[in-house]
């Protein structure tokens, strides 16, 4: 809109200049102390290259240039060059309009067009000053017109534009400006006044009140903040109020003028309902209070506006139906309600606002049949019905009535979808998804404009036929497929010939074969859970856009090709999960990479890791579990400051753990799974006091780990892709279909760790989830456990702990799975709070304690005390720990895997599921 109303302007200055030269002959002669500001000023400016400032055509010649000093003996008069206009009557230079100049170079209080004082009109608009505007402005105390947009004028406005009290048009948008402090308010006579698109911000100053006159005002796209004064209630005149894409909290204005005619308060954060008084500006022809948190239901007064043309309520929380009162607004063109909870059905009587263009009804709960009534909409451009509850038969010839109808979705809804054969129409988004075809539809054949199509979740199977892969070869950007029964691609191997495919889905599919070749233009390329076999072909080394790759759930094998290394510049996210790939993991390409998540678990990968992934900076998930990687700790993982998920389970990574270095190491990190593997010596304590985001309560702008990373506009019936992880939580195998960011787990069970519980370990306030089993720990066990006050599950079960059970344990009231079995521990088993719910398996294997639920008493104890645990102790670690050294370099040695498989036993199945249950409930509540 604001581009528009300057292109419109422009024209309009365009067609004034254009006249005043068929009139040259009555020009005025112009002052000599003007002409030579103006020469001055061209003498002090630079002209960029041409051709610059596109808008609204490219221009070729800067206005300044035609400036000459004399035409042949005389000198020229100034009031006829391109862009000055004299006062008839005086000859003195009182307009200037140096917009689309190409100029360049600052420009300052010396700068001598600030000295023609007479001036009424000023434009400097869309040229590249990169300065901040003069203060001297201040002096220009007769203008009235005063455009300085999209210069790229930094900074704060100049106290001294509020001098300039005749102005009546004031336009600043499009600039870089910043401050709180704006020299408005006095500026009363202004009619027009445009601040838009800069980086404004505080909250809105109630003296724009004041501004009695203002028609026009655009605050669209700053950072302004707070409620919208109140004042605004004294705008009489205003016509057009844009303030959208601010930070404005709040309710909906109640107070606002009756004329006003377009309404724009999109993207703030304004909260209740619609209030009713909008139902008294009955001049509205566009409303747009998308993206906000707007409850209650569409009040039915809107309907009363019958000059709407534009209506926007999309992305709010607006529920209940749409009223009937809207069958009045005959005048409606745009009408959005995206993304609400919107029920009911959608009315037939829509079929009669037959001036409707753009339809969005999409993300809601409507229900029941599309009215056939919709076919009467002829002016359609666009329908989006997808992700309702909408059900019954749709007939696409009957809606491709409407001729300019390119873009229909439908998906995500329980329709059925018959096509004819008579479909001439060019779609440009056609979403069939979840329509319930059969087959492809024949009348694809001939759509060569296609963008985007979605035929996922139908009941496509076989193969697919080649014409299909001949769809709008020239156009097709997204594609999605996913969600049927495909079996094949026509040829094998398949090498997708659609030139400008950025993003295919492909997922949940039967699919075999050799992984189809996607274009080198593809950004998105999902075609996990089919039964593709065959190796990565070196040709997907070509991909240079790639930005995500999930290749997940399939049968493929084969070596890794080491040119996958040459997309490590724009891969952030690449999962090869649960697949066959042998051999070694690729180098990454130089010093570059994007990655924030990789997944190679569940193959045969073998080591060692590349060293080059301390380069991917960006790095937030990274699982190679589930593999036979032979490798050290990669300690300079510590210093990927974004990395969360470490998973290294059950491979062969073996050695000391060791101690961190000077810096910051592994802040961020929320699960670190190293289970399974042969480490030995000393836990690592350094490490455990490096772990902030485990100490330190956060809190989180999403929910999930990573599920920020697909862009809203990708064509996908699953537009969120989740990382995933199989993990032992609370002594069950448990997969996690996306994980909490506030999830915190430490597994380091099942390796050769020895020697005591490091006191470090108590500074984990924010750990849920510490799994110890199976190492060869000894010492007592130690009651700084009890500082971990969010833990849920505790295993330390299969070491050689001893001593009695700390009595500050009972502090661990979050405590749900506790297992201490197959230890040397002795005495009384703590007996309230949550150790009253622990069962016999917590304990079994440690002859010397007693207590319910065990059936030995206490008092039997003294009967036959242990020996001293302390010098159990000593004796023990030592031996014990050369035979199980030896067992190490055995298997090592012979390639066997040593591992301890941790079966089930550590809780009862029916325990198990009410455990879940609680931890699902607790999780609900929200504890932070
Ligand atoms: C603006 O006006 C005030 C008085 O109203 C004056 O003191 C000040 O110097 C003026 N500023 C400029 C830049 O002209
Ligand atoms: C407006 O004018 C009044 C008095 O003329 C002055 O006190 C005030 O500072 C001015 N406000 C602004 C924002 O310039
Ligand atoms: C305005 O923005 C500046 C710079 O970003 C910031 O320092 C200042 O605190 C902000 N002021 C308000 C009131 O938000
Ligand atoms: C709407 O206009 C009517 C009649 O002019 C008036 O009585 C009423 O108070 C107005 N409502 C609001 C909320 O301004
Ligand atoms: C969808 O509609 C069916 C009836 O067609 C109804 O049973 C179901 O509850 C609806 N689902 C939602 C989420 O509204
Ligand atoms: C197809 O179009 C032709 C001519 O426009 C018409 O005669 C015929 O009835 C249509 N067929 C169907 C199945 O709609």
């Amino acid at each position: 809109m604001e581009k528009e109303s300057f292109h419109l302007s422009y024209m309009i200055l365009l067609l004034t200049l254009v006249a005043s030269h068929s009139h040259a002959s009555t020009q005025p002669l112009c002052h000599e102390d003007e002409r030579s500001a103006l020469l001055e000023f061209k003498a002090t400016t630079f002209i960029r290259n041409r051709p610059c400032c596109y808008d609204p055509t490219p221009v070729e010649q800067a206005k300044t240039e035609s400036w000459s000093t004399s035409i042949g003996q005389t000198k020229s008069n100034c009031c006829s060059w391109a862009g000055v206009e004299c006062d008839k009557v005086s000859g003195h230079v009182i307009g200037l309009d140096l917009s689309c100049s190409c100029l360049s170079g600052k420009i300052n209080s010396a700068t001598s067009i600030f000295r023609l004082l007479r001036l009424r009109s000023l434009s400097l608009a869309w040229n590249d000053f990169s300065c901040q505007i003069p203060p001297v402005i201040g002096n220009l105390g007769s203008l009235s017109h005063l455009d300085l947009s999209g210069s790229n004028f930094i900074g704060p406005i100049p106290h001294s534009l509020g001098n300039l009290t005749q102005l009546a048009h004031l336009d600043l948008s499009y600039n870089l400006l910043i401050g709180t402090t704006l020299p408005i308010g006095n500026l009363t006579l202004l009619n027009h006044l445009d601040l838009s698109h800069n980086y404004l911000n505080g909250t809105i100053p109630s003296s724009f009140g004041n501004i009695r006159e203002l028609e026009h005002l655009s605050l669209l796209y700053n950072q302004f903040e707070g409620e919208i004064p109140s004042s605004f209630g004294r705008l009489g005149h205003l016509k057009h109020l844009d303030l959208g894409l601010n930070s404005l909290t709040g309710e909906v204005p109640s107070f606002l003028g009756n004329l006003v005619k377009y309404l724009n308060l999109r993207d703030n954060m304004l909260i209740g309902q619609i209030p009713s008084s909008l139902g008294n500006l009955t001049q509205l022809t566009f409303l747009d209070l998308r993206i906000n948190r707007l409850t209650g239901e569409i009040p039915s007064f809107i309907g009363n506006l019958v000059r709407l043309t534009d209506i926007d309520l999309g992305y709010n929380l607006l529920a209940g139906g749409i009223p009937l009162s809207f069958q009045n607004l005959l005048e409606l063109g745009v009408f959005r309600l995206r993304s609400n909870q919107l029920s009911g059905e959608i009315p037939s009587w829509l079929g009669r606002l037959t001036q409707l263009v753009d339809v969005d009804l999409s993300f809601n709960q409507f229900h029941g049949a599309i009215p056939s009534t919709i076919s009467q909409l002829r002016n359609l451009n666009s329908l989006y019905l997808n992700s309702n509850n909408l059900s019954g038969t749709v007939n696409l010839d009957t809606l491709s009535e409407a001729k300019n109808l390119g873009e229909l979705v439908l998906s995500s809804n329980k329709l059925s979808l018959t096509v004819g054969t008579n479909i001439t129409h060019r779609y440009v988004s056609l979403g069939l998804g979840s329509c319930n075809l059969n087959g492809f539809p024949e009348f694809l054949r001939d759509q060569d404009d296609l963008l985007l199509l979605d035929l996922s979740y139908n009941n496509i199977s076989g193969q697919v036929p080649e014409w299909f892969l001949d769809v709008s070869i020239e156009n097709l950007l997204q594609l999605n497929l996913s969600g049927n029964f495909l079996t094949s691609l026509a040829q094998d191997p398949v090498i997708f010939k659609w030139k400008e495919l950025y993003v295919a889905d492909l997922r949940f599919n039967e699919l075999q074969g050799s992984v189809p070749i996607p274009p080198p233009k593809i950004g998105y390329y999902f075609i996990s859970n089919n039964r593709l076999s065959g190796g990565i072909s070196p040709l997907m080394c070509n991909l240079s856009s790639i930005r995500m790759i999930d290749l997940s759930y399939n049968n493929m094998a084969g070596f890794l090709p080491q040119c996958l290394s040459n997309l490590s510049g724009t891969l952030e996210v690449m999962s090869l999960h649960r697949n066959n790939f042998i051999g070694n993991i690729p180098q990454l390409n130089g010093n570059v990479c994007a990655l924030t998540m990789i997944d190679l678990s569940y193959n045969q990968l073998r080591g060692p890791l590349p060293r080059s992934l301390q380069t991917c900076k960006a790095l937030e998930f990274l699982n190679f579990g589930n593999n036979q990687i032979r490798d050290i700790f990669l300690s300079w993982l510590g210093s990927l400051l974004s990395l969360k998920v470490l998973i290294l389970q059950s491979n062969r990574f073996h050695g000391l753990i060791g101690e961190p270095g000077d810096g910051i190491e592994f802040p961020t990190l929320e699960i670190i799974d190293l289970s399974h593997n042969m480490f030995f010596g000393s836990l690592p304590s350094g490490y455990f006091k490096h772990w902030t985001a485990m100490r330190v309560s956060e809190t989180y702008p999403s929910s999930y780990i990573g599920d920020r990373i697909l862009p809203k506009w990708t064509f996908l019936s699953d537009p969120t892709f989740y990382y995933t992880m199989s993990v032992i939580a609370k002594g069950i195998q448990t997969n996690y279909s996306k994980i909490q960011e506030y999830l915190t787990l430490i597994d380091l069970s099942s390796n050769s760790f020895s020697g005591a519980i490091p006191e470090t370990i108590g500074s984990l306030k924010q750990l849920e989830l510490l799994n110890l089993s199976s190492n060869m720990l000894s010492g007592l066990l130690p009651p700084f456990l009890a500082n971990l006050a969010n833990l849920e599950a505790l295993d330390l079960s299969r070491n050689r702990l001893s001593g009695e059970i700390p009595q500050e344990l009972l502090q661990l009231t979050s405590l749900e799975v506790f297992d201490v079995s197959y230890n040397r521990l002795t005495g009384p088993i703590p007996q309230s709070q949550q150790f009253a719910t622990f069962e016999n398996n917590s304990y079994k294997g440690n002859s010397w304690l007693c207590g319910t639920p065990l059936s030995r008493k206490c008092r039997d104890l003294k009967a036959s005390p242990p020996s001293s645990p302390a010098s159990e102790d000593v004796q023990d670690s030592g031996s014990s720990m050369e035979l199980d050294w030896k067992i190490v370099c055995m298997g090592y040695a012979s390639g066997l895997v040593i591992g301890v498989v941790l079966g089930n036993s550590l809780v009862t199945r029916r325990r198990a599921q009410r455990l879940v249950k609680n931890f699902s409930r607790r999780k609900q509540r929200g504890r932070r």
